[in-house]
């Protein structure tokens, strides 16, 4: 059995992006593992939120997290800042990450690109990353394929603790699906689909109506010849469709193609339309019995203890090897 960790950062509705690239995989995993699963209200914060609305977006992740079928009994769902350990671990983590390896973070820089006040801890936010993963000791780590640099930096950092203080952090691997892993914007389909994609057109949200859903799908930009081909260079927006189709079906991008072969650009994203909804459909519907309902508190306390005595058993070690403490 495998310790396994992630987290998703409550910074608005969670995106069809984020489904499939990362929970769905959770479902999956939390079967045969030791899973602990967060709301990483910490990160959201290195960017201005408005503390009404982060509250609510907080709540609406648990609610995304049971809906889409992560089972509080087989795993741990807790809400990050409930568990101080991680802010500790990555103040002591930020001691041996360089400013080099946290300027070549591709996320970033992005993220802080022509902005005026871009926050300190948007800079060192890996480190908090790190600490959430190897707080838990954990072997795997689900993610889509835009968090490769932060587990890499993971992993440089986790060993350079290892040799400086001795064997202390298991090393991560990290977990990306097949088909899924990055999910781009059905407007700018070379720029990955996000939650804070200012054109919501761009985007489908978890919450989304039917309707909605349809109509961003059916004017998601394509190109003009016309012919549906999985080639991610030349064809980037019908490539996109074709993995989107994939991942909700569950079939292989190569069975996609030929199913769509000869067909037109209209059937393709009335289809596409079709699984997705069919794909969120019942998630919505579970979410809206659970958003209302106390079993959510209930969950995010018992997940907070569990995630807490597991957190604070490797917190004592690492600051132990430290030097720190009496
Ligand atoms: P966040 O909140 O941006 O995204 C949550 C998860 O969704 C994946 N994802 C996508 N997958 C496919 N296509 C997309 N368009 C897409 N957009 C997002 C992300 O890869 C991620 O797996 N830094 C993280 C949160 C985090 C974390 C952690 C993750 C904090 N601590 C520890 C793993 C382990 C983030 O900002 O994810």
């Amino acid at each position: 059995m495998k310790t396994i960790f992630s987290g998703i950062q409550p910074s608005g509705t969670l995106t069809l992006g984020n489904y499939l690239g990362a929970i769905r995989q959770f479902v999956q995993l939390q079967n045969d593992n030791n899973c602990f699963f967060c709301i990483v209200d910490q990160h959201a914060i290195t960017v201005p939120q408005d503390p009404k609305q982060l509250k609510q977006n907080i709540k609406s992740l648990a609610a995304l997290y049971i809906a889409s079928g992560i089972d509080p009994d087989k795993a741990t769902l807790f809400i990050q800042s409930e568990v101080p350990a991680h802010s500790e671990l990555g103040w002591m983590l930020q001691s041996l990450t360089y400013m080099g390896e946290l300027e070549r973070m591709t996320q970033f820089k992005d993220k802080s690109e022509g902005r005026s006040a871009v926050s300190s801890a948007l800079f060192t936010y890996p480190t908090l990353m790190a600490a959430d993963i190897l707080l838990y000791q954990s072997h795997l780590v689900p993610v889509g394929d835009d968090q490769t640099q932060h587990l890499e930096l993971t992993r440089n950092v986790a060993e350079r603790f290892n040799n400086r203080f001795g064997n202390t952090f298991v090393i991560p691997e990290i977990s990306i699906p097949n088909v899924g892993a990055r999910i781009m914007s059905l407007q700018e389909p070379t720029k990955k689909m996000s939650k804070s994609d200012e054109n919501t057109k761009g985007f489908i949200s978890m919450l989304d109506t039917p309707k909605q859903m349809e109509k961003k799908i059916k004017s998601a930009v394509t190109d003009s010849d016309g012919i549906v081909k999985f080639d991610t260079e030349n064809k980037p927006g019908v490539s996109n469709l074709l993995s989107i189709y994939a991942s909700c079906t569950g079939e292989s991008i190569g069975a996609v193609e030929a199913h769509f072969r000869n067909k037109r650009y209209g059937d393709l994203k009335s289809e596409v339309a079709e699984a997705v909804i069919n794909t969120l459909a019942p998630i919505q519907e579970k979410y809206e019995a659970l958003i209302s309902s106390t079993e959510l508190d209930e969950i995010l306390t018992k997940g907070a203890e569990k995630a807490k005595q597991a957190a604070n058993r490797t917190l004592q070690k690492a600051k132990k090897k430290m030097g720190l403490l009496r």
